[in-house]
């Protein structure tokens, strides 16, 4: 039986999602499309194959096993909580919610329903980091540091605050969700600051410097911004995100979306990914890939649980407290152990084409 999926919000990503989901060589069909803006939705459709909606409503009376919602960020909530009550499997963008009590309410109702239910941190599934994850077999790093650096968008939706929440839950997200993935933790503090140097007063600040320290004493720093350009963040080199780790006689660094080298106590060895694909090089086939498996059942675990998806909601949530109140803030114990359980795309047989074209497995 093919897998029957649905889109609400045919924009950017979801173009993305559609390609990496028709690239699986699996037997899904994307059935269903809804967007507010219906142009975005016949752009959508003409690439997929979906049938356009005129509402949420229409497309979730359709037979879907799973829905993608992939809309701004002011509406990921009340879409989840339609999608769940639909009783159909989700995959949601990042971030999960713009508030903490949105993001609760949404793990309460996805658990109470039982949703199979994953959130779009591709990061984690970039060939480069899955190939950090390999070498280090489980090892954690003793300190890291990451950088994002996209070209300009937080002048749109992105940066107002009621609507896309700024750097911090765009971009911050990722980069706090990469670096508790490989930490394998959620930190025990956190500190940040950010300044507006480019986008309107009606903005968020747009540039953003974060510090962790985590259990044991291991710590990570933070650059995330939109100063970049396309040329340099995006294509055709994808410098986007730049990552260095230091373990125990091991070290890492480079850019996982294209090239990474490492140090592993025998000299300098450089990984190059095999397909230079947007879709597969920053991950967007390996999530996809991993979520279906786990709606067929053949994984056990979410590419990323709720549950972290949450977590990374209460950590940028605490970040706009630091850089509100310019202090260092603690989280709370039970929220590091019950809610960021690490790397449960590490944990199963995931394979990643990419490496298979490498001849390489990833796990
Ligand atoms: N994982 C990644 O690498 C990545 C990259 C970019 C964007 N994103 C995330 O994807 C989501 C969408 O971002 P985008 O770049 O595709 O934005 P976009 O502006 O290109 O597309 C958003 C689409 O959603 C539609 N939309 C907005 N509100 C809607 C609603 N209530 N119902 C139906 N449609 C609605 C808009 O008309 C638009 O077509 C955001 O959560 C964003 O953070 C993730």
């Amino acid at each position: 039986m093919p897998v029957n999926i649905g889109f609400i919000g045919t924009g950017m990503i979801a173009l993305q999602h559609g390609q990496a989901l028709q690239m699986l060589d699996r037997p899904l069909r994307i059935r269903a499309a809804y967007d507010i803006d219906a142009a975005n939705a016949r752009t959508f459709a003409e690439q997929t194959g979906a049938q356009c909606c005129s509402s949420v409503q229409q497309l979730l009376a359709m037979d879907l096993d799973a829905v993608y919602i992939c809309t701004r960020h002011d509406s990921h909530h009340a879409l989840v909580r339609a999608a769940a009550q639909a009783d159909k499997a989700i995959f949601c963008e990042k971030p999960l919610a713009l508030e903490p009590d949105q993001a609760e309410d949404m793990v309460d109702l996805v658990t109470r329903r039982d949703i199979p239910f994953t959130v779009g941190f591709n990061h984690r599934f970039s060939p480069g980091v899955m190939e950090l994850k390999r070498r280090v077999q489980g090892k954690l790093p003793r300190s890291m540091h990451v950088s994002l650096v996209s070209p300009p968008f937080l002048h749109g939706w992105a940066g107002l605050p009621d609507v896309g929440g700024g750097i911090l839950h765009c971009l911050g997200s990722h980069v706090f969700d990469l670096t508790c993935h490989l930490m394998g933790t959620a930190p025990d503090d956190l500190a940040v600051f950010t300044e507006r140097q480019r986008v309107a007063d009606d903005h968020l600040d747009d540039t953003a410097v974060a510090i962790m320290r985590f259990p044991g004493g291991r710590l990570a720093s933070m650059q995330f911004h939109d100063n970049g350009t396309t040329p340099y963040s995006v294509d055709p080199e994808a410098a986007l995100v730049r990552l260095e780790v230091f373990l125990d006689g091991q070290v890492a660094g480079g850019y996982p979306l294209r090239s990474m080298h490492f140090d592993q106590g025998e000299g300098m060895d450089y990984f190059s990914v095999p397909d230079p694909r947007r879709v597969v090089s920053w991950g967007y086939e390996g999530i996809n890939r991993h979520f279906v498996q786990y709606l067929t059942g053949e994984l056990k675990h979410p590419p990323v649980s709720i549950q972290e998806a949450l977590t990374i909601v209460k950590l940028v949530h605490a970040a706009h407290t630091s850089q509100i109140t310019g202090s260092v803030v603690r989280i709370s114990d039970d929220q590091r152990d019950t809610l960021y359980r690490g790397t449960p795309c590490c944990d199963t047989p995931y394979r990643n084409t990419a490496f298979r074209a490498a001849g390489k497995a990833a796990e």
